[in-house]
């Protein structure tokens, strides 16, 4: 998949133009809880990270992706100094951000990395967290239309018995909290989920 293309082809379905309705609930519903350093791999061009950054309790947050384009846009919209981004690959981070962040937020990432790769991004999630850091995430379960069919993706789709088998049974995480999201971007309704683990 060639994200930096789609960017520069402005064909970018998955941007919504806004955060993520689940993250914006989340957060009215916990004020403050997402706190220090935060990392937002495959941020796209920021939306979710800049209500992020504009809770006092975060002291930093850092969106990576791949993309340069997109990279470039997020920094355009950043909200303060502490809403940074880089260009990185959440599979290769520089060793300074190992263990290094207290939260990570999860959106659209997972389901955009080849299925093969969940270990590892399991696994780079995990490297990345502090000790007892948190894993906030909204999964897209299953993304399927006419136009995106099983095994063709991304979105690759996954199901909860994946993520449990892949997050909690590989001994990295532990689940705090699971549910469907009331609130979600239009079209996604029932096919998400927000699950909230702690690393392990
Ligand atoms: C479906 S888009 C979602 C973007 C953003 N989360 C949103 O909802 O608008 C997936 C993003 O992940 C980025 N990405 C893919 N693989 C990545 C990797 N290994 N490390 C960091 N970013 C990655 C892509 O460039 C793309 O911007």
């Amino acid at each position: 998949m060639d994200w930096e293309q789609h960017y520069l082809d402005n064909h970018t379905p998955w941007d919504k133009g806004a955060p993520a309705p689940p993250l914006l609930d989340w957060i009215e519903n916990n004020p403050d809880l997402i706190s220090g350093k935060v990392l937002v791999p495959g941020c796209g061009v920021g939306h979710d990270c800049r209500p992020i950054a504009e809770m006092t309790s975060a002291t930093e947050v850092l969106g990576i992706d791949i993309a340069p384009e997109a990279v470039k846009r997020a920094d355009q919209n950043a909200v303060s100094e502490k809403n940074r981004y880089e260009l990185a690959d959440l599979f290769h981070l520089s060793p300074e951000y190992q263990q290094s962040f207290d939260w990570v937020w999860e959106h659209t990432c997972f389901c955009a990395i080849d299925p093969s790769l969940r270990d590892e991004y399991a696994r780079a999630v995990h490297g990345a967290l502090r000790e007892n850091g948190t894993l906030l995430a909204v999964f897209y379960l299953d993304p399927y239309d006419e136009e995106h069919l099983p095994g063709e993706g991304p979105p690759h789709g996954t199901s909860l018995w994946e993520l449990s088998d892949r997050f909690v049974g590989s001994g990295c995480f532990r689940e705090l909290e699971s549910y469907v999201p009331d609130k979600c971007y239009p079209g996604r309704e029932n096919l998400e989920r927000v699950i909230r683990y702690e690393k392990v």
